[in-house]
């Protein structure tokens, strides 16, 4: 069967960038195919005819009518997925996605993995830059037992053709860098700036990436069960057509990439997973209600006592436990759930969010005030444990129902 049935091009997948286990139609759930290679693009106008055909040739030699070529396009200006897409009925095992609402290299592969059939992940640059015939030798290391095969432009046969001491310096640089700050995902490689690499599904099925920037291996190894890890060397060829995308800000990206990566495959976050909580969102929101026990009594303490504004006791404690709601909603706005409110910007979403967090808040009193009840009239006669225990339960409340609806990407760019 042909891979693509028809000239159309493939539904963007959207949600979380999760690998599942098996390929998602029925069909090929039974009958996945051995390669699906995804080819990221954004304006190779020039390349993508000439890639798409190098590779045809070479994979229908090798592993014919089981392999699939999937271009991911980021919407190019220069229309490289409309061109992709006219080649559909001459090349049958290729597919073309064209996405309008995401961007950027790492999601572009996992959305193109995501439609996959395969049984190994890959993928390679669409410029041209990495040679197709290392195909061959990464699938030899698969098919010997290695769960990942990377091509390596750092072990014998590998190579850079002629970069100047300034971009070996950077190269080399960002990879000691990534060396200190994640030594175990970067140990385990000598190229781990690599793009071209290619994966068992069963390798990564099942983690939600969560990658910035580039440097989609990292996150695969990070993520993933990798076991063996095989490695082929490559030139990195100059590029004849078009141009590079990198720029500082994938500089920034990376570094952030790799305290990201860092912090949730850390012991926390092991722990996280396990359990599947967010334990560090957990803790940090609980600081932050600790920070709002202190806002409240400082506020009580202004209006009502009697040595300064000696205002009604109820009055001030409504007007305290509102300064408290505030407080605490700025903190974790700006700390807890930076990472939403990061997604969801604008005075609006602020405020809609500030809003649900105080209703949210003001229901959890409520629940509070319930739970002391019935605690100590029935079950603990003892006032102050079932204090804490009906605050225990209305924290929990208000950090599930808050994570549930008032920091949950609503609207995606
Ligand atoms: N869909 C999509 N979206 N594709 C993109 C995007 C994007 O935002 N940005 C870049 N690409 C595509 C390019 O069209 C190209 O096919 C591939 O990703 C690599 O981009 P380049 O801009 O050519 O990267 P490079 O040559 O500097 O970097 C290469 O070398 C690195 C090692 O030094 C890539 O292979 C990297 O993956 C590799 O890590
Ligand atoms: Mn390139």
């Amino acid at each position: 069967m042909n891979a693509n049935s028809s000239n159309s091009l493939l539904v963007v997948p959207t949600g979380a960038l999760k690998i599942s286990e098996h390929p998602l139609t029925d069909f090929h759930r039974d009958n996945p195919i051995l390669l699906s290679l995804v080819i990221p693009t954004y304006k190779e106008r020039n390349n993508i005819e000439n890639i798409v055909n190098i590779l045809s040739r070479l994979l229908d030699e090798a592993i014919p009518g089981n392999y699939e070529l999937i271009i991911v396009d980021d919407d190019s200006p220069d229309l490289t997925w409309e061109l992709a897409q006219s080649l559909l009925p001459d090349y049958p095992q290729l597919r073309v996605m064209r996405r309008q609402e995401e961007w950027g290299l790492s999601s572009a592969v996992i959305r193109g993995w995501q439609v996959a059939t395969g049984r190994i992940l890959g993928v390679i640059d669409g410029d041209l830059q990495h040679p197709p015939e290392v195909l061959i030798q990464l699938l030899q290391k698969i098919e010997e037992g290695a769960d990942l095969a990377l091509a390596s432009r750092h072990v014998d046969g590998g190579g850079v053709s002629s970069w100047t001491i300034i971009r070996r310096f950077l190269s080399r640089g960002a990879q000691v860098l990534g060396l200190i700050i994640l030594p175990g995902v970067l140990g385990r490689v000598t190229d781990p700036m690599s793009g071209y690499f290619m994966v068992r599904r069963s390798a990564i099925a099942g983690a939600t990436m969560n990658p910035v920037g580039y440097k989609i291996l990292l996150e695969v190894i990070g993520r993933g069960q990798v076991r063996e890890i095989a490695e082929a060397g490559y030139i990195f060829r100059e590029r004849t057509e078009g141009e590079s995308k990198v720029t500082w800000k994938q500089y920034v990206e990376y570094i952030q990439h790799l305290i990201r990566l860092r912090v949730s495959t850390g012991r926390l976050g092991k722990i996280s997973q396990k359990v599947n909580f967010p334990v560090g969102r957990f803790i940090r929101f609980g600081v932050v209600g600790f920070s709002g026990v202190f806002v409240d009594m400082a506020v009580l303490y202004l209006l009502s006592d009697p040595s300064t504004l000696a205002l009604p006791l109820t009055r001030s404690k409504i007007i305290s436990g509102e300064v408290a709601i505030f407080n605490n909603f700025l903190w974790n706005d700006a700390w807890t759930f930076a990472d939403v409110s990061m997604q969801q910007k604008g005075w609006n979403q602020t405020i809609k969010r500030f809003l649900k967090f105080n209703v949210i808040c003001l229901a959890g009193l409520v629940l509070n005030v319930v739970v002391l009840n019935i605690v100590f009239n029935l079950l603990i006669p003892n006032r102050y444990i079932a204090n804490l225990i009906a605050i225990a339960v209305a924290t929990i409340w208000n950090f599930w129902v808050n994570l549930k609806l008032s920091w949950r990407v609503t609207d995606v760019k």
